[in-house]
């Protein structure tokens, strides 16, 4: 992969198009890990709501270290999967007991908590703390794999390893959130997964492989088992 000229393309299309959104505001380590995690099998708009309620009611990782249970659970009710906001409190209490309260930015420190993975340390760490490191979701193995058509099998866990390599070479020092949010920002509104991909839309149009062959549906390839 060589993914070097894909970036000034891709942070001026995000400059003028980026999606408004609650937790792009005030974007603190807390408010980007509790949207990621709301975010995580949720779609972005049945969680704006959830996000600034659940902020209002518990503003920091002090007070979701030391919410009741049942409060807790009636925060994210609606939402499912409530390991996640398990997991999100078991982790603020991480949190307090050993970094005194305060995220840590690392993605090493980051992946030791509860209920985060690689993509969610990448997502804080970049977005809320510059650190340059990619954030790869089913979103950016969709963008990348149409852009280079590749047709790796992307099920294959060498598949993120080698995207998160490519990125981390060219994800901008200055800018590693925003790039990291374009990527995102791209897959849910020009890149989409199902019926037509808005290409004449695209930052990337005219240097995208799969634009050119006319085989952007064929990517990503996951083949059934
Ligand atoms: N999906 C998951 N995290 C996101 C973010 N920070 N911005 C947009 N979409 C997302």
């Amino acid at each position: 992969y060589n993914l070097t000229k894909l970036t000034t393309p891709l942070l001026k299309w995000f400059h003028a198009h980026a999606r408004s959104l609650p937790w792009r505001d005030e974007p603190t380590p807390y408010h980007v890990w509790v949207s990621e995690i709301m975010l995580q099998q949720t779609r972005v708009e049945a969680v704006k709501g959830y996000y600034d309620r659940f902020l209002k009611c518990l503003p920091d990782v002090k007070a979701l270290s030391e919410c009741p249970e049942d409060e807790l659970l009636k925060l994210w009710e609606g939402l499912g999967y409530y390991n996640r906001v398990r997991n999100l409190q078991a982790a603020a209490r991480q949190v307090m007991e050993d970094y005194n309260g305060i995220i840590p930015s690392s993605p090493k420190e980051l992946l030791q908590l509860k209920g985060i993975g690689s993509y969610t340390a990448g997502a804080i760490s970049s977005i809320a703390y510059q650190y340059p490191q990619p954030a790869v979701d089913g979103n950016v193995f969709r963008v990348i794999t149409r852009v280079c058509a590749d047709d790796s099998d992307i099920s294959k866990p060498a598949f993120r390893k080698r995207v998160e390599k490519a990125l981390r070479e060219v994800i901008p020092e200055d800018a590693p959130g925003d790039y990291n949010q374009a990527l995102m920002d791209l897959g849910a509104m020009v890149c989409v997964p199902n019926g037509r991909p808005h290409c004449e839309e695209c930052p990337w149009e005219l240097m995208c492989e799969s634009r050119k062959a006319g085989t952007q549906l064929e990517y990503p390839n996951k083949p059934k088992k």
